[in-house]
């Protein structure tokens, strides 16, 4: 399997690993077909995102893809988070190997469960582009 330099990068020096203790929003999310878990913290100002962090007990590309996600909502707005798919997390990362292309989607699915518990915390309606799809095996996301 090979991967791509960034992904290589991502997977050896992730970037914001850890936790917030103060978090504005926390996203947990796992792939039932795999089993991995992933984490999200999201510290939020003024609707803008300025810290994110996160902890993923998975597989490489589960760790490259979580670490350049936050890298591409790091002081974006929330709308602006919302919009991130994993279709641009992995073209930002040059690329996935087909077999891997789903662990990307435990990536976008993190920060949109930590964006659902901010405005939950806040006590306002979790827009829908903030729900994720219950399906456990996430094929019907995966990009074309
Ligand atoms: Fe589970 Fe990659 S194999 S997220």
């Amino acid at each position: 399997m090979i991967y791509s330099k960034a992904v290589m990068d991502h997977f050896y020096n992730p970037r914001n690993v850890g936790a917030i203790e103060d978090a504005d929003g926390v996203g947990e999310v796992g792939n039932a077909k795999c089993g991995d878990i992933m984490k999200m913290y999201l510290k939020i100002d003024d609707d803008i995102i300025t810290d994110v962090k996160f902890n993923t007990f998975g597989c490489g590309a589960a760790i490259a893809t979580s670490s350049m996600a936050t890298e591409l909502i790091k002081g974006k707005s929330v709308d602006e988070a919302l919009k991130l798919s994993n279709k641009a997390v992995i073209e930002a990362l040059d690329g996935l190997p087909p077999a891997k292309l789903h662990c990307s989607v435990l990536a976008e699915e993190a920060v949109k469960a930590a964006i659902a518990d901010y405005y939950s915390k806040k006590g306002l309606a979790v827009p829908e582009s903030a729900k994720i799809a219950n399906c456990c095996c996430h094929a019907c996301q995966q990009p074309a």
